[in-house]
């Protein structure tokens, strides 16, 4: 098949490049030999596989992953991660090609916050400052004053005069979490992640039975009861962080499976044992984040599609609430 049989719709309909590769190709050589050739970067979130993991230039949180966006001298931007984190890349750096190698790598906690119900939401509490978790589409950013990540979001909260009050959207866990941890009184989106909803209580408790030695660490998208048993609770990079400098030789993991692979990485010699989810696996995946795999992160970037193309307005509009996110974090020394 060759490109231009590929209309934009089909593209559209299939989310990625349906082009056939070769199993004799060594799909690793291939795409480091394109990345020198089109001058890219591959920015890949902890949640990737471990093989795209292991090809990226940066391998990161969100906060890391926009942090790099913003400073990259690349030509090409391939983002290995979901559909809103390249929308923030595009908003960020909008002059160069965002690439994510499959459309459809959604979030069913962006997906839940559509903007037209948003915007009527909004208009209930009009002096109210706007904080969204960067986990929603650029169209929301848009309507939001202050974006953050799981690694900042208290210092954004905690920047905002007392006096004001504050609407926080889309994730409804984080938001319970925040109004815990800053005391504000806080609005909130009933928005969830569909992979850190479903850890169960009744398993991990019996996990933390069998290993009394663990410790239990959980991402704040984590639902109340399940964050009241962690011995501590951060965005993926703290998580990863907090893993290295503690000095037990266990860890429960309550997020999405894929930063084991970091973790074990870092520290070898420790084991690490993913939170069991409240359905028949033993482990929780994204099937958003596992959209992107090898063949197409080659195809997306031998063929630069499908690229991010967002509105002139969406990446003015979007822009300054991620620039202030990314100002409050500077001036606080955070790093994703
Ligand atoms: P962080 O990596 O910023 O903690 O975000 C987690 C997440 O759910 C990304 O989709
Ligand atoms: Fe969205 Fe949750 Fe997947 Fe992150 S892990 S991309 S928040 S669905």
């Amino acid at each position: 098949m060759s490109l231009s049989s590929i209309s934009a719709e089909q593209l559209q309909r299939d989310g990625y490049l349906h082009i056939p590769v070769s199993p004799d190709l060594d799909l690793e050589a291939e795409i480091l030999k394109l990345k020198q050739e089109k001058n890219a970067v591959i920015l890949s979130h902890y949640y990737q596989e471990s093989e795209i993991q292991d090809l990226a230039d940066y391998v990161g949180d969100s906060l890391g992953l926009s942090q790099q966006a913003a400073k990259t001298k690349a030509d090409i931007i391939v983002f290995a991660g979901v559909h809103f984190m390249a929308e923030t890349a595009k908003i960020l750096s909008p002059d160069k090609k965002v690439l994510l190698p499959d459309l459809k790598a959604g979030c069913s906690l962006a997906d839940s916050c559509p903007p037209d119900l948003f915007a009527k939401f909004k208009a209930k509490y009009p002096d109210h400052v706007v904080v969204s978790y960067i986990n929603c589409t650029a169209e929301i950013k848009t309507l939001t004053d202050i974006c953050c990540t799981s690694t900042n979001a208290i210092h954004v909260i905690n920047s905002i005069p007392p006096d004001k009050k504050i609407i926080f959207a889309p994730d409804i866990n984080l938001g319970k979490y925040l109004i815990k941890q800053t005391g504000r009184d806080m609005v909130l989106w009933n928005g969830t992640c569909m992979v850190h909803e479903i850890f169960s209580h009744e398993k991990i408790v019996r996990l933390k039975e069998r290993h009394p030695k663990a410790k239990f660490i959980a991402h704040p998208e984590c639902e109340p009861h399940i964050l009241e048993m962690a011995d501590y609770i951060g965005s993926t990079s703290g998580l990863l962080k907090y893993t290295m400098t503690n000095p037990a030789r266990e860890f429960i993991v309550a997020t999405e499976a894929g930063i084991l692979h970091q973790m074990e990485l870092k520290s070898p010699e420790k084991t690490f044992i993913p939170a069991p989810p409240n359905n028949q696996c033993a482990c929780n995946e994204c099937p958003h984040m596992k959209r992107n795999t090898l063949e197409k992160l080659y195809t997306c970037m031998k063929y630069e599609l499908p690229e991010i193309i967002l509105p002139q307005w969406v990446i003015e509009q979007g822009r300054a609430s991620i620039d202030r996110m990314l100002e409050i974090s500077r001036r606080a020394g955070l790093v994703g």
